[in-house]
This record gives C-alpha cells, structure tokens and sequence, in this order.
C-alpha cells in the first residue's frame, strides 16, 4: 500500500510495489486522457531550494495534467525561507494547506528531515549530492519501456560518478535485479564514493569494473547513462575546470556501440553529448525526460490513494 507514503531513498519501495507504479504509468501512456480528472481537488506543493529544469515541471505537469493544482516556490527566498524558516517549520505549514509535497534541498538529508515532520507524503526530488528517487523511476520507467528488462544488463555510467546524485540512486536501485554488471565511466577523482561501492555493489556481491575511457567498452553496453560534471558541488573551481570535459559523446564513439544500445541523461547536459547524437536512434535522453511525467503521474495518484477509475 502506497497511499500515504513518502519517498526519499530508492530502496524505500519494494520491487513490487515500484512495478505497481510503473503498471498505472504504462496505462497513463496509452490513455492519458482517462486521468485527466484523477486528481481533481487535490493540491501539490512544490518547494524547491535548488535550481530545476525537469524535474520541478514534470511534477507541476503531472499534478496538472491529472486535473490537480499546483502551489510551491522555485526560488526559496521568496519565501519565509529567506527569513530564516526551518524546513521543520515550513512542511508543517505546507502540510496544513497541500496534500503532498515535493523537495529539493542542497543538502542531504533535508527532504528526510521534513517527511519527519510532514503530515502529507513528502517526495525527495534530490537531496545535494545525495540521492533522487524520482529520476530513478524515470530511468527505471525508460529501461522498462525501451529494454523490456531490468535483469541481465551491461549498465555504463559515465562522467561525474561522485557528485551525481541520480547515478548512486540508479545503482542502487538495479542492484536490486538479476545478473546486472556495471561499468564505471569517470576520472580517478570523480569515482563513485565508498558507501556505494562497499555498501550497494560489494554488499551484494554485483560484478563491476571502474574504467577510464568511454571508448574501450562501449562496444559492451546495453545502456549508456551519460551525466554531467557538477560543477555547484565542487570546491574548487579550477578542478572544474581541469575535469569538466573529461568525456564528449560523439558520433564516433556511438559508432562502435551495439545497435540496440540505448543512450541515457539526466539532463541538464552541457557539453558531454554532441548533439548530432540526438538525431541516432539510440539517443533516448528526451524520451526519457518524457516518461519522467507519466511516472511522477503514477507515483502522486499512488501516493495520494487516488483510484484508477476515479
Ligand atoms: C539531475 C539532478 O538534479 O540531479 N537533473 C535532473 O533532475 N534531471 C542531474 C543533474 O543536475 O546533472
């Protein structure tokens, strides 16, 4: 049972209860205009302490699009945050006028905090360099509809693997499924950090090689999940500058990969696919950010209890 429920780690759903979700946003996607009252009555509040392209719009869109309303801020100091509000304090607000609620918080941990305190389900929409559960129903949503599987697949990550939040939670998340193997893509100083390495992948014994360059093992992908350097958390500039274009996915690279492989994005990109990528079959970021939509979609009409038929 999902009604209720928050959503701030990955693992916080089982297997069969992410299945539960992605079922309704496949129904979503063949008949969306079925749902287009689903959420009639029903307010989303969106409280946004870091910048956000896709993820704040598709959960506005969602909200929208099932007949629901939106309220929130995108810009925390226009709101008693600037005055020095506690999250404490503002979910307790929030939670007396919407019915759910979605955060993105520079720090880890933050959206945590407020489902502590939150009498609504609180969704983490990313928490700094920590986790995002969301992107990885989107990513789990896209392999679901465009793999047919979530087992036995070469899984490459590319690019910045320490800060990326939404690389950690995709690990977790397929450690979860059978014979998975990854391949990570990154500069020595930008691997992913300890607790996923020994607490996900040693943990649970899951096959995995920490690599350099892009070129020499694309040819072994099914999936190629391409992510940007992240600049906002680095310490020192200069290091951003010395790593920021350590890959550039080009048609020449793509060229070696498998026919059926599929290339993957959080987005924002900023320099690391050429966009004559965009135009190769294989390029599936913006399909991608599209099924972020449906399965915001499935998750609030989850979250909130709403029918199927309602
Ligand atoms: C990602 C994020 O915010 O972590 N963006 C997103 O939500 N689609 C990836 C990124 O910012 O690089």
């Amino acid at each position: 049972m999902l009604k209720g429920r928050h959503l701030i780690d990955p693992m916080d759903f089982t297997t069969y209860e992410l299945d539960e979700i992605f079922s309704l946003a496949e129904k979503i996607i063949e008949d969306e205009d079925r749902f287009k009252d689903a959420c009639r009555g029903k307010l989303l509040a969106t409280l946004f302490y870091e910048p956000s392209t896709r993820t704040r719009f598709s959960f506005e869109a969602a909200m929208l699009r099932l007949g629901g309303s939106v309220i929130g801020f995108s810009e925390p100091n226009s709101s008693s945050v600037a005055k020095g509000e506690s999250i404490r304090d503002t979910i307790r607000t929030i939670s007396c006028y919407a019915d759910i609620a979605v955060m993105r918080h520079p720090k880890e941990g933050a959206p945590k905090l407020a489902s502590m305190y939150s009498s609504i389900p609180v969704i983490n929409a990313g928490d700094g360099g920590h986790q995002h559960p969301t992107q990885t129903l989107t990513d789990l949503l896209t392999i679901k509809c465009l793999k047919g599987q979530f087992s036995n697949l070469t899984i490459g990550l590319c690019g910045d693997l320490k800060f990326g939040r939404t690389v950690h939670s995709l690990i977790k998340a397929m450690s979860r499924y059978e014979n998975n193997r990854f391949i990570l893509i990154s500069p020595k100083e930008l691997r992913v950090p300890d607790y996923i390495r020994k607490e996900v992948l040693d943990k649970k014994g899951i096959e995995y090689v920490e690599v350099e360059k892009l070129e020499e093992v694309i040819g072994e992908l099914d999936i190629l999940y391409m992510t940007r350097i992240q600049r906002e958390r680095f310490f020192n500039e200069e290091e951003y500058l010395r790593l920021k274009d350590s890959y550039i996915l080009d048609m020449e690279k793509v060229n070696r990969a498998k026919e059926d492989m599929i290339i993957m994005h959080p987005l924002p990109r900023v320099n690391e696919i050429d966009y004559e990528v965009d135009e190769d079959k294989r390029a599936c970021y913006f399909k991608q950010a599209k099924y972020g939509m449906y399965v915001r979609m499935a998750l609030i009409m989850k979250l909130l209890g709403v029918e199927e038929n309602a």
